[in-house]
């Protein structure tokens, strides 16, 4: 592996360093004033994805450099290395190969002697089968009642990928099956989940990379017992238990039959899994055709991140800025705002491939950081948050980019209701970028004594991202677009984006605590806050 020098010491980090005096002082009304064609030349388009990128602060040198940057930092070599199927995650000594989950057939992708595009595909069309004949009625549960209700249970990557892709493509499910989604420990979710369902139609998914989750082998226990008592039978487990895992032993232990397991592979890594045999309960939603095309937009974008120059490349273009907007502007935060009803789960999704990928202070030898690196994302649909947390967007102390997300066609014209839900998101960029002056305001007759209050500065970066309508295929390049853009911010930052040991500790500290919870005459060790809940705790739950 090529040793990167630290980032602040790279050359265009520097230039973009001294540039930054200038450009981070300029308004976006004045980027616009100086170029007016800046609106569509700072646009681009690849695989059905529209990304006006115009309002951010940045202009063609800072672009050049930003490119520079991503050149400098090994961006190409990394790419090429991670599709070539290299052990790019060396913390956990693993290749990264969720591309080749959406490689078609004709593809071959031999990694370590092994031909994993034929592995996928094999696991493809075993879960093709299944969800057939699950939608047919030919699967059938233990009293030969065909599934009408499918759960799955699962957590993190297991949960949100299934959850949001169920929620985008709810238009295109079958609408005569209920779907449910598990994942909190918390017994409310299981039981809120299956309190009208007939267990006799009952299919649980039991999805878990590891199988060793114990959020998901609590829940799926639980749904074991449940099951059991409605049908007075072990053996009805076969017909309405299958798996989703790598670990064929644990599954095995667990008591369902590894013929009803799926697998994937450990280059797998959960939050890049949607696509993956952990999108069994989309595949049964929305049908083998569709979750064919949802691969096939995952891997147009593949292609165009692998193979379009760097000037052009949708993810590159989209990381870089996140990347000036957190090392130069100092965002702390970016929103990720759907205008659009079925994406109303991406924010959640993203905030795990985001977080869980780029949440880290160590670069890939170990040493500190020196410079922030991933941001906190959230977000709401809109036109939802405009009615709420807008306002700080506007005019609040932290300046927070937003991506945009819309659509020209809606699924469900209804109305004026589309062109109503367009406008905002244009209204909405525009104001964030060019705000309202304390001029306007007085041109417009406000009174003196509000005008202060009513003075948007502006200068918000923004990025529009349009599709034309909402199907299986957009969504996989959309998703794709994310997954890479934060594998080049990640890239830059020199950082592992593929671990995630930050969230082990929590985990092992939580195993630890219940025994005390549950034996109430056990010393406790901890520090004097965790022994005095813990003792709230124990003198309160009965
Ligand atoms: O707790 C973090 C995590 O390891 C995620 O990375 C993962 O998606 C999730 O837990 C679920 O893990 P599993 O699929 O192994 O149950």
């Amino acid at each position: 592996m090529v040793t990167l020098a630290p980032l602040r010491q790279r050359r265009s980090f520097q230039q973009l360093q001294s540039t930054f005096q200038e450009i981070g002082a300029r308004h976006l009304r004045e980027f616009f004033d100086r170029d007016p064609d800046r609106g569509t030349r700072l646009s681009l388009e690849a695989e059905g994805i529209y990304l006006d990128y115009s309002k951010n602060r940045v202009d063609d040198e800072t672009l050049r450099l930003l490119l520079e940057l991503a050149r400098e930092s090994g961006v190409p070599e990394r790419r090429d290395a991670m599709f070539a199927g290299e052990r790019i995650n060396v913390s956990e000594n693993r290749a990264v190969l969720h591309v080749a989950l959406r490689m078609p057939e004709t593809r071959s992708l031999v990694v370590e002697g092994v031909d994993v595009v034929a592995e996928v595909h094999q696991v493809l069309r075993r879960m093709a089968d299944f969800a057939s004949r699950v939608r047919s009625g030919e699967w059938t549960g233990f009293t030969g009642r065909p599934i009408k209700n499918v759960v799955n249970i699962g957590i993190g990557g297991s949960d949100l990928g299934p959850v949001m892709a169920y929620e985008a493509l709810r238009y295109y499910s079958r609408r005569d099956m209920t779907f449910r989604f598990v994942s909190n420990v918390d017994a409310t979710d299981f039981v809120e989940a299956v309190h009208d369902l007939d267990a006799t139609e009952t299919l649980f998914i039991v999805s878990s990379k590891t199988f060793g989750t114990i959020e998901t082998l609590t829940n799926a226990r639980s749904a074991r017992a449940w099951l059991v008592e409605r049908l007075g039978e072990e053996a009805a487990v076969a017909r309405h238990f299958v798996a989703v895992s790598t670990n064929e032993a644990l599954v095995s232990a667990f008591g369902i039959d590894t013929a009803n397991m799926f697998g994937f592979w450990d280059w797998v890594g959960g939050r890049y899994s949607m696509d993956s045999a952990i999108g069994l309960s989309t595949m049964v939603a929305i049908g083998p055709e569709h979750f064919y095309e949802l691969l096939e937009g995952f891997h147009a974008m593949d292609e165009h991140f692998r193979f379009a120059p760097l000037e052009e490349n949708l993810p590159v273009i989209h990381a870089m800025l996140a990347l000036w907007n957190r090392e130069f502007l100092g965002c702390e935060t970016v929103g990720v705002m759907p205008y659009d009803q079925y994406l109303k789960r991406l924010p959640a999704y993203l905030q795990q491939l985001t977080m869980e990928s780029n949440g880290k202070h160590v670069t890939l030898d170990g040493s500190r950081v020196d410079y922030p690196t991933g941001p906190i994302y959230w977000g709401e649909p809109g036109t939802n948050g405009q009615h709420s947390f807008y306002q700080l967007i506007h005019q609040g102390t932290s300046i927070v980019p937003v991506d945009l997300i819309d659509f020209a066609r809606s699924l469900n014209p209804l109305g004026q209701h589309h062109d109503i839900l367009t406008s905002n998101v244009f209204a909405q960029a525009q104001a964030l970028a060019f705000g309202r002056t304390a001029e306007e305001l007085r041109d417009q007759g406000a009174p003196e004594h509000e005008i202060a209050h009513r003075v948007m500065e502006g200068n918000r970066p923004t990025n529009v991202l349009m599709g034309d309508v909402l199907t299986p295929r957009f969504l996989g390049s959309l998703i794709a677009l994310y997954e890479h853009s934060v594998f080049v911010q990640g890239t830059v930052w020199g950082i592992d984006s593929y671990d995630q040991w930050g969230v082990e500790l929590g985990k092992v500290l939580a195993t630890t605590i219940i025994g005390d919870l549950e034996s109430s005459d056990s010393d406790l060790h901890y520090d004097s806050s965790t022994n005095a809940l813990i003792r709230r705790y124990r003198d309160r739950k009965n």
